[in-house]
């Protein structure tokens, strides 16, 4: 059966943006990121849209706005306008589903989440975007592994898998 998974990175704080963008350059995370992501029907707000400003080559991109008229200027990439679209979208295809944010998108899907994959950046960023912390009594941790800081990563972190109970 096709899951659904949020897939985010968050700081001490909760901080997952600054500025319109992601504060930090952790590289590592960002391959992880593409693992996690890969063929998979790939969920983003409009404004995630415009920070990442292409689409995510081998995935299915599908944009959440509520401008009826609003165009990504790329074909491939899908318009849709309420989580009841996305749902049939991914009801419909045969693939895993992504959520990959921002926040408002992030709060929007977490009712439907099978599986959250979350890097916890070892740092406070004093950044301007939230999520909100996650209900353990939903979720059961699976794993949970540290990555050190180096060339590739501006900060040390920890990426943890939970499963919906
Ligand atoms: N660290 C991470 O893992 C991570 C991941 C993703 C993003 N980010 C960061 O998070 C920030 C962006 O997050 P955000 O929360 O501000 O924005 P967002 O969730 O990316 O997008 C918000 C937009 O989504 C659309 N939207 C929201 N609810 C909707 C609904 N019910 N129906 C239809 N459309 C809806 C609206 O677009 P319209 O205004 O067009 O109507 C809204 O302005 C950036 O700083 C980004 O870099 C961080």
């Amino acid at each position: 059966m096709n899951k659904i998974k949020m897939v985010w990175a968050e700081d001490q704080q909760h901080a997952i943006g600054k500025d319109g963008t992601i504060p930090w350059h952790i590289a590592d995370d960002l391959k992880l990121f593409k693992a996690e992501t890969l063929n998979t029907l790939t969920v983003m707000g409009r404004a995630t849209w415009d920070s990442i400003g292409r689409p995510l080559p081998k995935r299915t991109n599908v944009v959440l706005t509520r401008q009826e008229t609003w165009q990504s200027g790329h074909e491939s990439v899908k318009v849709v306008h309420s989580v009841d679209e996305v749902i049939q979208l991914f009801k419909q295809c045969d693939q895993d589903m992504a959520i990959i944010g921002g926040a408002e998108i992030f709060k929007l899907f977490m009712p439907f989440a099978d599986e959250l994959v979350i890097t916890r950046v070892q740092a406070t960023i004093n950044g301007d975007t939230f999520v909100d912390d996650i209900n353990r009594d939903d979720f059961t941790l699976q794993s949970q592994k540290n990555y050190e800081k180096n060339d590739n990563n501006d900060y040390a972190f920890i990426v943890e898998h939970y499963l919906k109970k």
